[in-house]
């Protein structure tokens, strides 16, 4: 059967921390070869596409990249016609999408390892190198301050379901309405060994913590609230005063691409805590990493 991976929360903690070790080899050897990953985006990116397809030719294999709106889910063809004709081609099918739904509709077919490359819920690969660089910088994410200052969302999800499966305890803080709702905290609680903080103020998050996460406060397909969002996440911004009441040792993460000025200031994010490029440079080696386990469990 292929194995998956849309979420985090789809691994054991088990093989969440394998797949941090995975990450951190030199070398995966080359079990892509004469193989190829069909790549679909129906969103831009910078970063997902250049690490997986660079992940994929390390690993041997070949990267095809297509913009969804060539391949036309369920206009041209539908999502399951899709994913049985890429079985025929490629070794795993990875896909950054709109709607979730669709990477589910992907793996129900069961025909091809799919892998997530973003979608309005998660964002695994991001989270994996989230760890990765955290693992580096701090040594162990068990017992780990973590705080996400912002909208919860997908990159929020996902680094939490890691954090919590890894042991590290983690403080979210969003405007009232935009963060996880207290069944999302109790399915997030179960997970794992780390605990999960829910707050309204960022202060109450960042006092103390080792690693301070921040994100966009409008991700893609939402830019019709970019106005609203503004006005709603202004006490939310990641600048030095906020900084002052973590950790003197604490780092500052971002996935990127990072809005200076917005939900960061440019003092933070330039400043000598700040770990974004690190963090981004991680995204070889987790997508290395995944896609070497799922092509092994499958
Ligand atoms: N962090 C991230 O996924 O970046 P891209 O959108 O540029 O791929
Ligand atoms: N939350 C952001 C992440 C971009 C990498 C988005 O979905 O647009």
């Amino acid at each position: 059967m292929p194995r998956h991976l849309l979420t985090v929360a789809d691994l054991s903690a088990g093989e969440l921390a394998e797949l941090v070790d995975r990450a951190t080899r030199p070398s995966l050897g080359t079990p892509l070869t004469g193989r190829g990953v069909a790549m679909i985006f129906e969103k831009p990116s910078n970063r997902t596409r250049q690490s997986t397809e660079m992940a994929v030719v390390q690993l041997g294999g070949h990267p095809v990249y297509t913009r969804g709106e060539e391949i036309g889910f369920d206009s041209r063809e539908p999502v399951e016609d899709v994913t049985r004709v890429m079985a025929g081609y490629h070794a795993v099918l990875t896909a950054r999408v709109f709607d979730h739904a669709v990477l589910r509709r992907m793996a129900a077919v069961d025909a091809i390892p799919v892998v997530n490359l973003l979608s309005d819920w998660s964002h695994p690969l991001q989270a994996l190198a989230d760890v990765v660089t955290m693992r580096q910088v701090h040594g162990s994410l068990a017992g780990l301050a973590v705080a996400w200052v912002g909208d919860y969302n997908n990159v929020a999800r996902s680094l939490a379901e890691a954090c919590v499966l890894l042991g590290a305890d983690i403080a979210l803080a969003a405007p009232t309405g935009y963060g996880p709702a207290e069944h999302e905290v109790e399915r997030l609680r179960l997970l794992g060994s780390g605990t999960v903080r829910v707050v309204t103020r960022a202060v109450d998050a960042v006092r103390g913590a080792l690693a301070v996460h921040t994100d966009t406060w409008t991700s893609m397909g939402q830019e019709a609230e970019k106005g609203t969002r503004a006005q709603a996440f202004e006490a939310f911004r990641v600048d030095e005063p906020l900084m002052a009441h973590a950790d003197p040792a604490a780092g500052f993460y971002h996935c990127l691409p990072a809005y200076r000025g917005q939900e960061v200031s440019a003092a933070v994010i330039d400043g000598p805590r700040s770990h974004v490029i690190a963090q981004s440079h991680r995204r070889l080696d987790a997508a290395r990493a995944v896609l070497s386990f799922v092509i092994e469990e499958s």
